[in-house]
């Protein structure tokens, strides 16, 4: 069996960045599972369909399909054959992947497809339902978490630092709407796995988050004579 992590946990608490650096540190591969609902929000975008149209998304998801590639050990989002790894940052497509993650037809199809990546090799895979739902089994489940004010403070500088003009307060409510979308939806919410180890990121830099899971990790190989 593959020894995989889950790492799930709110938008802006640093997910991506920790689990990239894991997966290179540990030569694990990382799955972005968020990137693959940004990928169907672009498609439902294109077809100008709003995110309460659940029939037509429902009936549009048949014609979706999505596959993961590896560039320079990047993750690349395919859709339908076109790359669209560099559309999917987008506040817009963020907000629309939120909101069309409430739908079972959205989630069988990529919860399918992260199965079968983490059944091929090793992955840090990161999302808001992997150690509750997509993988149950992982060997290391993590929790990552910051407050509020805190990751939306790390989205302003980001932005900032991109030359994109942005204002704290709204990032601030952008986030606790985005909140209260993912753990308050009836399939999958976002919440801690009782098995789920969390880790609050707010007074914590990137290198202390990184040793705390490596820790946590070699313990955990230890324990199963890895
Ligand atoms: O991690 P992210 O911000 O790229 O994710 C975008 C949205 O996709 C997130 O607000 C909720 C949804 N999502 C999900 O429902 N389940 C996942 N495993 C990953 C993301």
């Amino acid at each position: 069996m593959n020894q995989n992590i889950a790492i799930d946990g709110p938008a802006g608490a640093g997910k991506s960045t920790i689990a990239k650096l894991l997966a290179k540190k540990l030569n694990y591969l990382y799955v972005d599972t968020g990137a693959m609902y940004r990928a169907m929000a672009v498609y439902f975008l294109r077809q100008n369909l709003k995110a309460d149209m659940e029939q037509e998304i429902k009936e549009a998801c048949q014609q979706v399909e999505v596959e993961i590639t590896y560039k320079e050990e990047e993750q690349q989002v395919i859709l339908n054959k076109e790359n669209v790894t560099c559309f999917l940052r987008e506040e817009e497509t963020g907000k629309m992947a939120s909101a069309i993650s409430i739908y079972p037809a959205v989630r069988e199809k990529l919860v399918d497809l992260q199965r079968t990546l983490a059944k091929k090799t090793d992955v840090i895979m990161d999302g808001r339902d992997i150690g509750t739902c997509v993988l149950p089994d992982a060997m290391l489940k993590i929790y990552l978490t910051a407050q509020v004010e805190a990751r939306a403070k790390r989205r302003f500088l980001e932005l900032q630092e991109k030359g994109i003009e942005c204002d704290l307060e709204e990032i601030k409510e952008d986030i606790k709407q985005r909140d209260y979308q993912d753990m308050n939806r009836e399939t999958s919410p976002l919440r801690q796995a009782e098995d789920a180890i969390c880790i609050d990121t707010s007074q914590m830099t990137i290198e202390q988050v990184i040793e705390t899971i490596m820790n946590l990790h070699k313990k955990k190989m230890e324990e199963k004579n890895l």
